[in-house]
């Protein structure tokens, strides 16, 4: 009997609140290896927030294609090169790359794979958390757009995700004063205590966002890391300093909306506080990661970034685990381990 793969499809459009039976798994013999082809059996699943964007109908656009119903959900992976037709890939390879929900992948070397040449002393998982794109979503969003100065005051929302908690910590390490923003009471403990956040703003407690912006950062903010977008990012313009810098990394918030994102408010501000506000793809970037790679590995090797992950087990508990993560019940970066 030949191989068989099991895969995690999209099986129908998500509603504004995704469920698990959005996604279906099926098992499918292996694919054949073509000419300049390799295959991957992936150890490691990364979940993006950032692909609930392209799940619904319609949502292509100059990034990604909108995801086809009845295909595995895309996805970066991890895994090992155990059979090839590509002299560039060549079998016991290491990769990287976006491929989908998948144990097997077949790829031909673009979607942004590429060969892993993993650090002794580092774990390899890591790859896809702080030294992956995460990390590198971090890394350059605060140093190219946020241009971090010794004593600027630092927010960031969904600061206990895969990018918040990396992000929070480098700009700590660059002298900022870092508030991170996240839902509920023991999450915003961990990000103090765990992830060394100097104040922590729970958007889901009674006193409300503005309260607490005008509490932790009384000049206003320096640096805006926004993963969230709508009514938050709104919010946390009317709070700007003088020459802040608002780093539009992501917009979660607005991912499951029909008929587009929310318009944001206080736009006026980034004119009178001479503001500026950026927006990024983390692959922008992809000649200059040996940069963020040296600067975060020095970290985790100095033993200063504490790198969080929220582990789930096997193939089939992938939707749920990106079902529970867009309701923000993940501590740290969500990887599935096959
Ligand atoms: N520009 C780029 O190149 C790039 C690359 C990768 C990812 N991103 C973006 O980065 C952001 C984070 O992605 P990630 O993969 O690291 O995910 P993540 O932060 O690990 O998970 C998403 C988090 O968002 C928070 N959240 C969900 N819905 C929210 C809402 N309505 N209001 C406020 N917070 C909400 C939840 O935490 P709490 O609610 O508990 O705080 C949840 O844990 C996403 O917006 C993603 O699109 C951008």
């Amino acid at each position: 009997m030949s191989q068989m793969n099991t895969r995690v499809l999209l099986a129908r459009r998500p509603a504004d609140q995704m469920v698990a039976a959005d996604f279906a798994v099926d098992t499918q013999p292996l694919g054949t290896v073509g000419e300049g082809q390799f295959m991957i059996k992936n150890r490691y699943l990364s979940l993006d927030a950032g692909f609930r964007q392209w799940m619904n109908e319609g949502s292509g656009d100059n990034y990604l294609a909108s995801m086809p119903l009845g295909e595995p959900v895309q996805s970066i992976v991890l895994g090992d090169v155990v059979e090839s037709r590509n002299a560039d890939y060549p079998v016991g390879s290491i990769v990287m790359g976006r491929t989908a929900w998948e144990q097997y992948s077949i790829a031909d070397g673009s979607d942004l794979m590429s060969i892993l040449q993993p650090d002794d002393g580092i774990e390899v998982h890591e790859y896809l958390c702080s030294l992956g794109p995460s990390g590198m979503t971090a890394y350059f969003g605060i140093m190219d757009i946020g241009q971090p100065k010794q004593g600027d005051a630092f927010v960031i929302n969904a600061a206990a995700g895969g990018i918040g908690c990396i992000a929070g910590q480098i700009a700590k390490a660059e002298g900022c004063t870092t508030v991170g923003i996240a839902g509920g009471s023991a999450k915003c403990d961990w990000l103090k205590d765990t992830l060394g956040y100097d104040q922590v703003i729970d958007y889901k407690a009674a006193s409300s966002l503005e309260e607490q912006l005008q509490q932790a950062t009384p000049n206003g903010i320096d640096i805006v890391y926004d993963n969230v977008g709508g009514s938050m990012l709104s919010t946390m313009l009317g709070h700007l300093a003088e020459n802040s810098r608002i780093i539009l990394c992501g917009a979660v918030s607005q991912y499951d909306k029909e008929g587009g994102h929310d318009a944001v408010g206080n736009m006026w501000e980034l004119i009178t506080k001479r503001a500026r506000a950026e927006g990024f793809m983390f692959s922008d970037y992809i000649d200059r990661y040996p940069e963020a790679i040296d600067y975060i590995t020095n970290m985790l090797k100095a033993g200063t970034l504490v790198s969080p992950v929220n582990w789930s087990e096997g193939i089939e508990s992938t939707g749920q685990a990106f079902v529970d993560m867009l309701a923000g019940e993940n501590f740290g970066k969500c990887l599935i381990r096959l």
